[in-house]
């Protein structure tokens, strides 16, 4: 995708995953999957490297935690990128597959892969691709939340799957701290190994996790413009 030297800094905040990306040449940066606690950090982040945040990107509409995206946006003038079958309102530039987000020298390409929510994107940038909830280390994200479709997930998996096996693999999510690609996740993960659109189906409508702690809040806030919604977490209902 581009061979220009780039930043890249992983951001945990408990269990979720945020990536901060930008080109190293020409000082600009993205942001991924930012969380709300953390708005004003990958800004200071970004300016530790010396340079200007262009783009906060939503791999999907998140159900467990609040999206910074609308707070950056509004605050910092950051534009926000999600897929264009998105919900949420206060999205600057809405894109399909095959896209590319530039910034600087350097670009993320978007793959729409639907499932975990129908506006699910994973983003391939050189050797490493983000993937979002799609496709977790050892898992892939549940697909019986709202906008989640089973047979969409299965159909997004052999998407990746064909992409080949050497890619790193950054997601959303790991409460595990590993680092993995394509090919370990093809081998070990068993969310990958379903080789039948009907068992894999049956797998993830049959289970019932429970419901992420502060759902209602998240969509609330994630798919409200700015002016609509004044609160934070922490807030209550
Ligand atoms: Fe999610």
């Amino acid at each position: 995708m581009s061979g220009a030297e780039f930043i890249f800094e992983q951001v945990r905040s408990a269990g979720c995953l945020s990536y901060l990306l930008g080109c190293a040449k020409e000082k600009i940066c993205v942001v991924i999957d930012p969380e709300l606690d953390k708005a004003d950090d990958y800004v200071s982040l970004a300016r530790f490297f010396q340079s200007k945040l262009l783009y906060a990107v939503d791999t999907h509409t998140h159900a467990d935690h609040s999206s910074a995206c609308k707070v950056m946006r509004e605050r910092h003038g950051v534009k926000v990128v999600m897929h264009a079958d998105t919900e949420a309102p206060y999205v600057d530039w809405r894109v399909n597959e095959g896209d590319c987000i530039e910034f600087g020298q350097c670009a993320l390409k978007v793959i729409h892969t639907p499932g975990h929510t129908h506006d699910a994107m994973c983003l391939l940038f050189n050797d490493r691709i983000f993937t979002g909830d799609t496709l977790l280390i050892g898992g892939c994200g549940r697909t019986d939340l709202p906008g989640g479709n089973a047979e969409a997930q299965y159909e997004s998996l052999l998407k990746l799957k064909s992409l080949g096996k050497d890619l790193r693999i950054y997601p959303g999510h790991d409460y595990r701290e590993a680092v993995s690609t394509l090919g370990d996740e093809q081998q070990k993960n068993p969310r990958m190994q379903i080789a039948s659109k009907e068992e894999f189906i049956h797998l993830m409508t049959s289970r019932k996790p429970p419901l992420p702690r502060k759902i209602q809040e998240a969509l609330e806030w994630n798919r409200t413009p700015i002016q609509g919604t004044q609160r934070g977490f922490g807030e209550g209902i």
